[in-house]
């Protein structure tokens, strides 16, 4: 059976991007695909967080998981620091890990900005700590948004550096796993940019906390144009805005866009937000209320969690005492 491996930082708000982009392909694929799929509380750190609030995230990120669809039975669920293997292998992947790569990081740029001195050391070597989280698992395949190819890439260049230097196979190279058509969910207020959960504005994004009239509100006050609804695909053109919206619409009805055009071709934009906001709500309602019914059962959660940290461990102390071997590190 293929196995599959992904995580998303526990920085808390999971948003519909991360559900579209990210878990939702994972429920696809768990039944035919071993999933382990984890809370990066580890990448979390690389912004300050409040100790108490992080672990919380943490456990509520793999409770969402499982609320999405996740099954505990096909899944092995864990927070990313309860399995040490992570950051041990890390600091050896670092050693195999050319500066020059890491320079060209895109998420690195973007997340330094200008103050690329103060910026912790963290944020820049990121990037290896990921390639450990994956290669650890021997995945075949790595199922993220489009957001995080370069670093799936970078994770297979460092693998591909560490088997050739001691002519070792230990390391299988992962495939990027991009899939469906919101690899790139766009933020409510300005469609150039991504929806993220650190995006200052709560209006930017649709949480999947949210409840039903919260949902209803920021769709409705979602940034479109002095436009109306395009009739047609050549209509969206220049339109950012407006194309996400019908994305949102179309990933979560899996629907073709092409009746959205018949139906509300030409109208203002309402009646086709009430239309979105009705389909975000019935899409989150159940996720929602599973999530809540989850959390309320913190000894059940709490036991997923525990099986899923035995099963990552089984696997990540295995890869990496074959590591440890080919490198010639003192056995005792
Ligand atoms: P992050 O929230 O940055 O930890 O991302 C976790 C996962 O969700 C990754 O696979 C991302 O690619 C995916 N993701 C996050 N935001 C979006 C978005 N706006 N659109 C699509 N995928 C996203
Ligand atoms: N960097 C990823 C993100 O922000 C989260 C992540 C950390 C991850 N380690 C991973 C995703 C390993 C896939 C595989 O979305």
């Amino acid at each position: 059976m293929k196995r599959i491996l992904s995580g998303i930082q526990s920085t808390g708000n999971l948003q519909l991007g991360n559900y579209l982009g990210a878990i939702r392909n994972w429920v696809k694929l768990q039944n035919e695909t071993e999933c382990f799929l984890f809370a990066a509380d580890l990448h979390a750190l690389t912004v300050f967080q409040n100790p108490q609030e992080l672990r919380h995230n943490t456990q509520e990120a793999l409770a969402m998981y499982l609320a999405c669809g996740i099954s505990e039975e096909r899944a092995a669920l864990f927070p990313q620091s309860m399995i040490s293997e992570h950051a041990e292998l890390m600091w050896i992947l670092s050693c195999h890990t050319s500066m020059g790569w890491l320079n060209r990081m895109t998420q690195f740029k973007e997340k330094a900005g200008k103050q690329r001195d103060q910026a912790n050391a963290g944020l820049y070597t990121y990037p290896i700590l990921m390639a450990a989280d994956i290669l650890l698992y021997k995945p075949d395949s790595v199922p993220v948004g489009d957001d995080q190819k370069q670093h799936v890439e970078i994770a297979r260049d460092i693998a591909g550096a560490f088997n050739r230097a001691y002519g070792v196979e230990v390391f299988i190279l992962p495939e990027f796993l991009g899939m469906g058509p919101a690899t790139r969910v766009m933020s409510l207020k300005d469609g150039t940019s991504k929806m993220s959960k650190s995006d200052p504005s709560d209006a930017s994004r649709i949480n999947l906390k949210d409840d039903p009239d919260t949902i209803l509100q920021k769709i409705k006050k979602a940034k479109t144009d002095s436009g109306v609804f395009p009739a047609n695909p050549d209509e969206t053109e220049g339109r950012p805005e407006v194309k996400n919206l019908i994305n949102i619409y179309c990933a979560l009805t899996e629907k073709n866009p092409e009746f959205l055009y018949q139906q509300f071709g030409g109208k203002i934009f309402s009646p086709f937000k009430e239309s979105l906001a009705d389909v975000c709500v019935e899409s989150l309602r159940p996720i929602r209320e599973k999530f809540n019914h989850l959390m309320a059962h913190q000894d059940h959660l709490n036991n997923v969690i525990g099986q899923g940290v035995l099963k990552a461990k089984t696997v990540a102390e295995k890869t990496l005492l074959e590591v440890k071997e080919i490198i010639g590190l003192y056995k005792g």
